[in-house]
Order: C-alpha cells, then structure tokens, then sequence
C-alpha cells in the first residue's frame, strides 16, 4: 500500500499530467513522430518553439511514458502516446484537446459555483458550455470526438433491445448518429430521427450517409428543452440526462412523453450512482464532470425513479450494459394518464 503522503501527492500532482498531455497535443506532437523518431532540435523547428523549453516538456513526456528516447536521442511515440496520433482508430485526440483545455478550466469554477449554486463552466467562460461551443466551431470539431461512444458501445446498446418490431426510433440529443447507425444496421425496416442542436447536424449527417443509411434516417436540428418530434415508437435519451440538473431533466423527459404515443418506448442510457461509493468508478467521475460543465448529475435508481415519475414514466427494467460500469439501459413506459 502506497503511503498516504505519496498518495497525496499523486493526486496533487494530477494537473500537471493533464497539462503536458494537453501541451503535447496542442504542438501536435504525436502526429509529427507518426513518421518515426525525431530530434528535439528537428521538433522544436516543426513546432516553431524554443528548443530549450521544449526540451524540458519532451523530458516530461517521456517520464510520463508517452515518449520514449534512443541512443541517437531522438524521440519516438510509445504504445500510449500512438493512441494521441489523430489517425489513430481509437484516438485519444479529442479527449485529450477536450479534456486538458476547456474542461480543465472548467473545474477551477467549483468552488464558486458550490457556493452560488451556479455552473463552474459558466463562471469560467462567461457562457454556457453549448453557447461557448458555438461560437467555437474548432472546439466543437473536438467536442463531438471526444464524446462519441466508446469503440463497441453502440453495438452492445444496440443488442439489447430488440428494435425489428418498431417502425420509427427518435434518438433524442444523438449526437454524431453513431448510435441510431448501428440501431438502424440491426433493425432494417426502421427508420430513424437524430435530433440535436445545430451544432451537431453535420456530424449527424456525415455519420448516416458515411453508414449507408441516410436514406432511412433523418437529422432534425431543434432545443429538447422546447420540443421533441412526435410520432416516434421508440425514443433513446443517450448520456443526456446527467448534463442536466433535475429540473430540466423533468423538462426534457416531459417534452418526450408530449411527443410520444401511450405504447412507445423510452430508452434511457446513462450511467447509475450505486447507492453507496467505496472506489473510483466512472460514476463518480462521470458525476463530478456533469457538476463542472452543466450542473448536473449522474444519478442513482431512487433518483431516477422520481424523476421518470415527475414526467409520466413508469420504470420497466434496468439493465447495466457492461457488468461492473454501472452503464444501464432504463426501460421506461408512458403512464396511461398525466
Ligand atoms: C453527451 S452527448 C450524448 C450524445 C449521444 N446521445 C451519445 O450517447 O453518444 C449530449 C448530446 O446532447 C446534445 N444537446 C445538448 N443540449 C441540447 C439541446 N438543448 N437540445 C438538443 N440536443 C442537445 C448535445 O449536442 C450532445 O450531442
């Protein structure tokens, strides 16, 4: 067992790891080693800083274990720096612009929003996070990598429910599409509706006529805190819900139930907080990261329960889509009567 003072200054130290990964995406340094390694001299001249300085953050990066040096005293990529290359099919890219830049500035809010009661992005920025994406196109290029479902999740969401019986499927905030594609691909007499701000249409397009299916499925730009389109016999909300706190969430479970008939579906997919938390989970980071953008929270069955009920739902099933990662798939049922 490592000793609590060390311990403690692991955790004190996290910053600066986030920083040199950031820093080092931000010289795009991953992509100029793709080729093979380099000098720090030849670096410095492709990044166009001082070489001095960018000798000490090469040193860091290769104390950090994403580069390595040789004999020649070149740098080359390892294994976890290559997943930071932007041609990588599993990079790390976006998260890393993401999470390094925006968000860690983010959490500097906290302590004022916890005692206003405010958003900690917003404090930060001066803006909402989706208005401060919007008027950052560059950063929502990132955005919408950084937050499109794992390798694989689609697929495994997608088997859980069988979609063949229903005629139209309404992935409300669905992002890039990914997950409706891989819906639609399993369920080919369906067709879909992506709905999302404007900021994600073109990633929505580009994914369905990319997959094959633009000719089944339809992206519908609009505000879920306003309306959802009607007419849908399933409706999916993805990793919506925790960015928002209670009573929008109400607001936009509410604006689902509006759209849809008495025998339609919810779907919910979202992260629950067990009911008592002993280690680190993606629950809790995922909780402390809705606190710091948006206000929200991932919460626990009980929580969920209310909230269903606030809008007119029955909770049918729960289901966790990957045993111990506390992902769930909530089945829900519109009450009869509201
Ligand atoms: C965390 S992402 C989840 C995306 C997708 N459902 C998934 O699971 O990959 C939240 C989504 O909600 C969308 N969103 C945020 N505010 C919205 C609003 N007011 N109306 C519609 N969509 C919104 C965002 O653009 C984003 O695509």
């Amino acid at each position: 067992m490592t000793a609590p003072r060390t311990r403690l200054a692991e955790m004190l130290g996290g910053y600066r790891r986030t920083a040199l990964v950031h820093l080092a995406t931000r010289l795009s340094l991953p992509d100029l080693l793709a080729g093979g390694p380099r000098t720090g001299t030849d670096l410095a001249a492709l990044t166009g800083v001082r070489e001095d300085r960018l000798h000490q953050v090469l040193r860091a990066l290769t104390a950090l274990g994403l580069l390595c040096q040789d004999d020649e005293e070149r740098f080359a990529l390892t294994e976890v720096g290559e997943l930071l290359r932007t041609d990588h099919p599993e990079t790390f890219h976006g998260q890393a612009v993401y999470f390094g830049g925006l968000s860690y500035r983010a959490y500097a809010g906290l302590p004022e929003s916890l005692a206003d009661g405010g958003i900690a992005f917003d404090h930060v920025f001066g803006t909402d996070y989706y208005d401060h994406l919007d008027r950052h196109p560059d950063l929502a290029e990132h955005y919408h990598k950084m937050i499109a479902l794992a390798p694989g999740a689609a697929e495994l969401i997608g088997g859980l429910f069988d979609f063949t019986p229903h005629r139209t499927i309404v992935d409300v905030g669905g992002g890039n599409g990914s997950l409706l594609a891989e819906i639609l691909s399993l369920s080919p007499a369906s067709r879909g509706v992506v709905f999302d701000l404007p900021l994600s249409a073109a990633a929505g397009e580009e994914t369905l006529v990319g997959r094959g299916i633009g000719d089944r499925c339809e992206v519908v730009s609009g505000d879920f805190r306003v309306s959802v389109p009607p007419g849908g016999d399933v409706y999916i909300l993805s990793r919506v819900l925790a960015n928002w706190p209670d009573e929008t969430a109400v607001k936009i479970l509410s604006n689902c139930r509006d759209a849809m008939g008495s025998d339609s579906t919810l779907l919910v997919f979202e992260l629950l907080m067990p009911e008592r938390v002993r280690e680190a989970t993606f629950a809790v980071d995922g909780d402390i990261n809705a606190l710091a953008h948006f206000g929200g929270a991932v919460r626990t069955r009980p929580q969920f329960e209310r909230l269903l009920a606030e809008s007119g739902f029955r909770l049918d099933e729960v289901r966790e889509v990957v045993e111990g990662t506390h992902w769930s798939l909530l089945r829900c049922t519109p009450e009869a009567a509201r």
